[in-house]
């Protein structure tokens, strides 16, 4: 099969340690091998999996083509295509228990790597759990394989998955245990959000055209929902979100991902440094968010699509009297010349009625209603510019139009842009994007460290808030619902919805 080398990417090797593991297979060899199906895999790319077993390359790609087959999109179409794909995987086993298995890894991938010419340039992707994060960058530094950059075309990135720290203080500490071994600029800490489309279509959307810039501002803006809605549960991962609850695992990372880039000044260059300063700024300007505002909630029992579903108390891994959150509702203040005013809702669960997530503009209404015979002026909608991030990726507008007869009256209709009707199919996988860039050593998409830390420093203070006072009476919403009823009451506060999604 011939293979079209993206621009900019050198030949290089990719090593995955928890290759075994579920990220590796619903993830990154589904990526990895549709980017290859499509001609868009880098040619020479030398892809190494690592994990605590014993396994021979064959086993190696026996599993990953089972991988393949259940979660790339479409499965194996062509076998020649899947057959291409096999020869570039290999196996190293290595334990971070035992520090010789990282210099048997050593030799076994300096092998590998002088067979294909891949000049010693490292990709070391850690899709392993977040308490073998350092341990593992440790024994990687040991074994003589962090190597800091010491020649333009000799390199290594180490790619770090979420979560990242637990709260401020873990994620100093995981930062400077990295920063021992480590670069910043040799870290590429992933969050997937930022790999979507339709997140990385906000950025083009906003400074790609000129009739939005003027009126995204505080003098027309009347506020900022975001929303991230899912109808799964916890699934499988009970004890993780035990310790984790939704602010950790969607605001600290994806949520205020969403609101910086919607909030963010235009950067200077289009480079990672300038996108990512402008994202930090965003950060520094949020007001310490204020507990009274913000609701908690966790799901009871209920049903999705007609179907009965557990509680989260009933769910597997999760403790009968649980306090921990699966829903979460805030209210973000921007203290800059831009936002001053403008509040931004960000509310996310598991477990809703649908899975939605978007970002909606609430532009401010006309001053005042000529159109009194139809519509009185709390019945003249504002128009609404709504990024829809998933499903059904697209972004909307809704206006004003008059509807046809005798009468003047006011009605709302939106023009809308899908993406799939667009561009012909759906948008790829996050993932296949972000591979792509740590090869290319392209960091804008990935999180800096003062993001990460600026990030906590929020999110930290209001998590020990609610520590301090345990939520023996969390409110519980029915699996299947909007979530509680405490969150349509706190946006009612200011006169304000939610929007029906
Ligand atoms: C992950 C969270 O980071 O994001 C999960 O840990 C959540 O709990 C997931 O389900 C949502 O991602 P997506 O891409 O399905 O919106």
């Amino acid at each position: 099969m011939e293979e079209i080398r993206p621009a900019g990417i050198e030949r290089s090797a990719l090593v995955i340690f928890g290759a075994t593991g579920d990220l590796n297979k619903r993830k990154l060899i589904p990526a990895l091998y549709n980017l290859y199906s499509n001609r868009r895999l880098p040619e020479g790319l030398l892809i190494v999996g690592s994990a605590r077993s014993f396994l021979k390359d064959e086993d190696f790609r026996r599993q990953m083509r089972e991988a393949v087959e259940k979660f790339a999109r479409g499965g194996i179409r062509d076998e020649r295509a899947w057959a291409g794909f096999a020869d570039l995987l290999h196996y190293a086993p290595a334990n971070h228990r035992e520090p010789d298995s990282y210099l048997r890894l050593k030799d076994a991938l300096g092998r590998l790597e002088n067979e294909h010419g891949t000049g010693g340039r490292r990709v070391l992707y850690l899709a392993i759990p977040p308490d073998q994060y350092a341990p593992v960058a440790r024994q990687i530094a040991i074994a003589g394989l962090a190597g800091r950059q010491t020649a333009k075309e000799c390199w290594t990135r180490l790619v770090i998955e979420k979560p990242f720290g637990t709260d401020l203080e873990t994620a100093r500490q995981l930062n400077r245990e990295l920063h021992e071994f480590f670069d910043e600029r040799q870290i590429y800490r992933i969050d997937h959000y930022l790999g979507k489309e339709t997140v990385q279509n906000i950025l083009v959307f906003r400074f790609g055209n000129a009739v939005f810039e003027p009126i995204w501002n505080r003098r027309y803006v009347d506020h900022v929902q975001i929303t991230a809605a899912e109808t799964v549960g916890v699934e499988t991962r009970g004890g993780y979100y035990e310790r984790a609850g939704a602010l950790r695992d969607m605001f600290q990372n994806h949520l205020l991902q969403l609101v910086c880039m919607t909030a963010m000044e235009p950067p200077a260059v289009f480079g990672a440094d300038s996108v990512r300063d402008e994202k930090a700024k965003v950060l520094h300007a949020i007001r310490p968010i204020d507990a009274d505002a913000a609701v908690r909630a966790q799901y009871g029992p209920g049903a999705i699509d007609g179907k009965p579903v557990p509680g989260y108390r009933q769910e597997e891994g999760v403790d009968p009297n649980s306090t921990t959150e699966t829903y979460a509702a805030l209210k973000l203040w921007i203290d800059n010349w831009r936002w001053q005013g403008v509040p931004f809702y960000v509310r996310s669960g598991k477990r809703l009625a649908k899975r939605v997530t978007e970002i909606a503009i609430h532009f401010k209404k006309p001053p005042l209603s000529f159109f009194q015979a139809c519509a009185a002026m709390d019945g003249l909608g504002s128009n609404v510019l709504v990024m829809r991030i998933q499903p059904d990726e697209g972004v909307s507008l809704t206006f004003e139009v008059k509807p046809p007869g005798p009468e003047v009256c006011v009605n709302s209709l939106s023009l809308d842009f899908d993406y799939e009707v667009a561009f012909g199919s759906a948008p790829p996988d996050a993932y296949e994007t972000l591979l792509l860039d740590c090869l290319r050593g392209d960091s804008t998409l990935f999180t800096r460290q003062d993001w990460v830390e600026l990030a906590w420093g929020l999110i930290t203070p209001l998590l020990n808030e609610w520590h301090k006072t345990p939520s023996v009476g969390i409110p519980i919403y029915p699996a299947g619902s909007w979530g509680p009823s405490e969150a349509d009451n706190s946006i009612e506060k200011d006169a304000r919805h939610w929007r029906i999604l």
